[in-house]
């Protein structure tokens, strides 16, 4: 189902053309507002981090943003589409700058869905949105739309990085031993093999021989974890249809990715030179209100005063 369409083909030799983002979660750990409201629709100040991930998606190139949705969950796509009253009321009140931000979302990026219609993990979601994907589309992108990657752009590093390396490509970020409990760690070497050097090493570049779920630090193969953008070959599907439901009873991405590993498909991350807002949960999520509202040129300067006289009485 095509939900809006502004015609933006790359039509540039850009091997990115489809941006799959898994969006049919359950979003558990923010009931109980996505009892009705998708985690996905929860405004970072006023814009939805799916919005963000649209804008991020069409500037590494893509034309298209594949999202998988749930049944209850038809407002993500809502978003993208056109809404010509509230428009026309904005304009009529003088509003063009709220009526340009409103149509924003329906320009950005073509947008098409397709329905998963049980949660069965991100693998699953992954490859409900294969069909969608053209015939000569030799790799796809996945962009979790509840993790924002900071400063935009590892897309572009992560494409150079296929196309000198080949395989698929994920992205890392270094974080301090004792939090890598938390997350799903890289078991990595140097890019090229122990030994290689310049253009066959990049420093920024790893290999990675596996993965490692939620270690204990002491037992963890690096400090290097994976955040939610994923350049994948076109042979993660097939990965998907052979691997068995795992942790949690979901059929998870990593699975499929580690089966590519051990058939020896080239796999490297790299690793991002900046930071991630985990906008899954509560707490990663005001981190990034706060964040992007100290930022905010409307509402930056206001914020900080009441959260320097805020902290001050909690001394
Ligand atoms: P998460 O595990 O962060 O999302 O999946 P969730 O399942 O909604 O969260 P909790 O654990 O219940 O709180 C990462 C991304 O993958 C999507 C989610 O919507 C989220 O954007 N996802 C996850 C699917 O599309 N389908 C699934 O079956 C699972």
């Amino acid at each position: 189902m095509v939900t809006s369409s502004p015609d933006s083909g790359n039509g540039n030799g850009n091997p990115v053309r489809t941006v799959i983002v898994p969006a049919a979660g359950m979003g558990t750990r923010f009931l109980p507002a996505t009892k009705t409201v998708p985690k996905e629709l929860l405004p970072v100040v006023d814009t939805p981090g799916i919005e963000m991930i649209a804008e991020e998606a069409a500037s590494a190139g893509a034309s298209r943003l594949a999202i998988v949705t749930a049944p209850s969950k038809d407002g993500v796509l809502g978003h993208f589409d056109p809404r010509p009253d509230l428009e026309q009321t904005l304009a009529e009140r003088g509003k063009d700058k709220i009526a340009a931000k409103v149509r924003r979302a329906t320009e950005v990026i073509r947008v098409e869905s397709v329905v998963q219609n049980k949660p069965l993990g991100l693998g699953h979601a992954v490859l409900v949105a294969e069909p969608l994907l053209d015939d000569d589309e030799d790799c796809v992108a996945v962009m979790l739309p509840d993790d924002l990657v900071l400063p935009m752009g590892v897309m572009d590093r992560m494409r150079e990085v296929r196309e000198r390396f080949g395989g698929s490509v994920l992205c890392a970020l270094e974080i301090p031993h004792e939090e890598v409990f938390n997350y799903g760690v890289f078991d990595i070497e140097p890019a090229g093999g122990e030994g290689a050097k310049g253009e066959d090493s990049p420093a920024d570049v790893k290999r990675v021989r596996g993965m490692v779920e939620k270690p204990d630090p002491e037992d963890a193969p690096s400090n290097y974890v994976a955040v939610g953008r994923y350049l994948l070959d076109r042979a993660i599907f097939d990965a998907l249809r052979r691997i068995p439901r795992g942790k949690g009873g979901e059929y998870q991405l990593t699975d499929a990715i580690e089966l590519l590993i051990q058939e020896g498909h080239p796999v490297h991350v790299v690793v991002h030179d900046g930071f991630r807002h985990d906008l899954g949960n509560p707490g990663g999520f005001i981190r990034a209100c706060v964040d992007f509202g100290l930022r905010h040129p409307d509402y930056g300067a206001g914020l900080r005063a009441y959260m320097e006289e805020r902290l001050e009485q909690d001394q």
